[in-house]
């Protein structure tokens, strides 16, 4: 579903991705995680072009595209192959929760309003919102938001869902909410990448994890490798590091 070959990134001259090199099958959960500033939203937004890599080349589905020369048609496809879902939820707060979940099939997929509606409440029934579908964002909890932010990436019924730390903008007795909404979503068949610094819940729910350090991958693999037995010391030290903080807390 997912091809990403000898991509690099820099900003102005400083190399973020050095080399990214792998391969997601339709329906994997993969989860990407990694110290601060290695390169995981960099990545996450060049798959989707909200970054423009400055090499190498990315397939999602039946779209190439290769830096150097990516046409609007070419960024029109991979965005629509793709939702993404930001820590910031991102919501139109002059919008109902319902009217943020049908706007994309109404303006982009241009349904008609009783079929986006109909889809939507489908969408928001699946993250438990539908009871709040008149309500407005800022009469939400941070994790409703999230969970309704999830239900409109949903509902364009994209081939890939990428996102970025869903959960790290969140108050401690929100995260389990979205977790769970996630967690529905990677025993389905949808191709879900997501950066997270939830290890423990990384290692629950994806098929795969990606270590990134320093803009380069040091280990992707099962979370029964990667977390019991990994390869690399840097992921070792890191998940050792990780978790010991957790359980500081
Ligand atoms: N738009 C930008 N302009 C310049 N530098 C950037 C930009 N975005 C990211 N960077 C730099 O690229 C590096 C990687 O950033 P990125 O946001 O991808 O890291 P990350 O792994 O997502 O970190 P975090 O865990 O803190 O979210 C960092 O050094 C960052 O300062
Ligand atoms: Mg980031």
């Amino acid at each position: 579903m997912i091809e990403v070959n000898g991509l690099e990134k820099s900003y102005a001259g400083n190399p973020v991705l050095k080399g990214i090199d792998f391969h997601i099958q339709q329906a994997e959960t993969v989860a990407i995680i990694g110290p601060s500033g290695s390169g995981k939203s960099t990545l996450i937004r060049c798959l989707n072009l909200l970054e423009k890599p400055c090499a190498g080349s990315i397939r999602i589905a039946d779209q190439q595209i290769s830096a150097g020369a990516i046409s609007k048609t070419a960024t029109y496809r991979l965005r629509q192959y793709t939702g993404m879902v930001f820590q910031s939820f991102n919501l139109f707060p002059h919008l109902t929760v319902l009217q943020n979940v049908t706007q994309g099939l109404i303006t982009v997929q241009r349904k008609p309003r009783d079929q986006a509606q109909k889809e939507a409440m489908h969408f928001l029934t699946k993250v438990g919102m539908a009871a709040k579908a008149q309500s407005y964002p800022a009469q939400l909890s941070g994790g409703q938001q999230q969970r309704v932010a999830i239900a409109r990436t949903l509902a364009m019924q994209p081939k890939v869902v990428l996102m970025d730390e869903p959960t790290s903008a969140l108050d401690p007795e929100l995260v389990h909410e979205v977790l769970q909404v996630i967690r529905a979503i990677a025993e389905e068949a949808i191709t879900t990448v997501l950066v997270t610094h939830e290890l423990r819940f990384a290692q629950e729910v994806a098929d795969r994890v990606m270590f990134i350090d320093g803009g380069k991958i040091v280990e992707f693999a099962p979370p029964s490798e990667l977390f019991q037995r990994p390869k690399e010391q840097r992921t070792a030290t890191f998940i050792s590091k990780f978790l010991e903080a957790e359980y500081v807390i």
